[in-house]
């Protein structure tokens, strides 16, 4: 693909050409940064879902999940602290009108950067061939070593201005980089002002202040709300963890990048309680398993890396995110928090209920210490989608689309296909497709010639599809195809359900 704009033109319309993902609202013209999941999306998404679901919990018997309700008491997101501090930096271009988040156009102007060493990277591993040493080449060539100076610089000083919440100091920073408008190119920015991502809503009847309801910006403090509750019902002993999936909403300013940035969006988070001043080990372990998780998908460990904050929020004592290669640069796909005893207490202070826990081997209350992993549903779809979404140049020279995803979480796990619609070869595939349905999710198709068919099923990354032929009235076997080798091998229908399910 010529390059990345062009990779992420694909990926979108791919997805909506077969029936992933849909804009919202399309026949009314849409609906900015909403999307619909349509029939092989939600598919994928359930999958996904179900895959962090059995990691988390099944696999954890000290990890409980809860499906707390959307809307919830107003005070819990001032005692979280949204109400006052869940902003957003926004600069506005005044000859184009359009906002940005500061942020953004900061680590757009780093991307830039980034790209210029991808660059010589790329120039040097022409120029010496096999013999390229990544890692060497970017710790001593001059003009990679300078340009990784001017990124440390920038994120140093941005670090500085946010954390001292200097919103002029930021304004100059954007200035002082040359960060243009993308639409207008000019630099006629106005101040940097905060604004406030929660949507609010009105609860009943009577109109007044008191019954301004938010929709939830996180699926967190309904875990936190819930501590109490879920510890004494399920004879929690810490360390334990409760883990949720569930809707979030934010009214992001500069909703852009397809799936990545929604107003309306779902996270799979856990929180994880733990005793006092052992947070930090437990931060050091969940970000190491939930690495091992990204890579127990099979995707290459180069497309992750760990993107360590310099600011940290007032509550956080450590905090990491795991970041994805997307089509459009790396971007934080995971966000991995040691949140110190700030939820809890905050909820205790703000309810008046006491939110401790009783740990009877050092006969003392306290104030669990809490780690928290929160993955976003949506981000993890598209860089799966993104990653698997490959045109194949074949040896006869024709083009194959092919989504190579995961097969434990492609939408279909099989697809069966009559070689022709004749000779009883549909029904005796009818069967087969009977036999298989109870256990996955199986396509049956009997239209176009098999080479089209076969295609449709890379297409939606179907791993195996399962031809009937005439042989198989006689034999009672089928030929195997899969989806990223293109081979094909014969086995007997008795032996098809135990051979997909241990290639799955
Ligand atoms: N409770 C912590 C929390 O919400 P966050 O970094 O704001 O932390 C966690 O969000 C994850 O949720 C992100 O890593 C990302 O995957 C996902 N996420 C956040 N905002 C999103 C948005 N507007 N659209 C899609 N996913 C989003």
């Amino acid at each position: 693909m010529a390059n990345q704009e062009d990779m992420f033109k694909k990926v979108v319309s791919h997805a909506k050409e077969y029936g992933f993902i849909f804009p919202s609202s399309e026949i009314y013209d849409g609906l900015g940064a909403v999307y619909d999941y349509g029939q092989l999306g939600t598919e994928l998404k359930n999958n996904i879902k179900q895959y962090w679901w059995k990691a988390m919990v099944q696999m954890h018997e000290n990890i409980v999940g809860i499906d707390s309700a959307i809307f919830m008491h107003p005070r819990i997101w001032k005692a979280s602290g949204h109400v006052d501090a869940f902003n957003d930096p926004l600069i506005d271009n005044k000859d184009s009108k359009k906002r940005y988040r500061s942020d953004v156009l900061i680590e757009d102007h780093i991307a830039k950067i980034e790209e210029k060493i991808e660059k010589e990277c790329e120039k040097a591993h022409k120029r010496f061939g096999d013999a390229f040493d990544r890692q060497q080449f970017v710790t001593t060539n001059a003009r990679v070593l300078e340009h990784q100076k001017q990124i440390d610089e920038i994120h140093a000083k941005y670090a500085e201005l946010m954390n001292a919440n200097d919103l002029a100091g930021l304004k100059q920073l954007i200035l002082d980089l040359g960060i243009v408008c993308p639409v207008s190119g000019t630099r006629n920015w106005t101040d940097v002002r905060q604004f406030n991502l929660m949507f609010a809503t009105k609860m009943g009847s009577v109109i007044d202040d008191s019954d301004t309801l938010y929709l939830r910006p996180e699926t967190a403090q309904g875990i936190f709300v819930n501590f109490l509750n879920v510890q004494k019902s399920g004879r929690m002993k810490i360390p334990f963890g409760i883990a949720q999936i569930g809707k979030a909403f934010r009214n992001e300013i500069v909703a852009r990048q397809f799936i990545f940035r929604m107003r309306e969006f779902e996270q799979m988070e856990m929180q994880f309680f733990v005793r006092p001043g052992t947070e930090l080990e437990w931060f050091k372990h969940w970000k190491e398993e939930r690495l091992q998780w990204h890579l127990s998908l099979g995707i290459p460990a180069e497309n992750y890396r760990y993107h360590d904050h310099e600011k940290l929020a007032h509550y956080a004592n450590a905090a990491t995110d795991i970041e994805f290669k997307f089509p459009f640069g790396f971007k934080e796909l995971e966000g991995i928090h040691s949140r110190t005893d700030f939820d809890l207490s905050r909820h205790s202070e703000f309810s008046g209920k006491k939110l401790q826990y009783f740990d009877s081997e050092l006969n003392e209350s306290y104030t669990p210490y809490v780690i928290e992993t929160s993955i976003g549903v949506d981000r993890t779809f598209l860089a799966i989608f993104s990653h698997g979404l490959k045109d194949e140049t074949l040896e006869d020279g024709s083009v194959r689309t092919v989504l190579s995803l995961p097969r434990k979480l492609a939408p279909y796990k099989a697809a069966v296909l009559p070689l022709v619609k004749k000779d009883g070869l549909p029904e005796k595939a009818r069967e087969i497709q009977h036999l298989l349905m109870p256990d996955m999710m199986v396509q049956y198709d009997e239209k176009d010639a098999i080479g089209r068919r076969y295609r449709r099923q890379d297409a939606i990354g179907t791993p195996f599809c399962i031809t009937v032929d005439n042989d198989t009235l006689s034999d009672n076997a089928v030929t195997v195809r899969d989806r990223d080798t293109m081979k094909q091998e014969r086995i007997s229908i008795e032996q098809l359900p135990t051979f997909l399910k241990s290639n799955l």
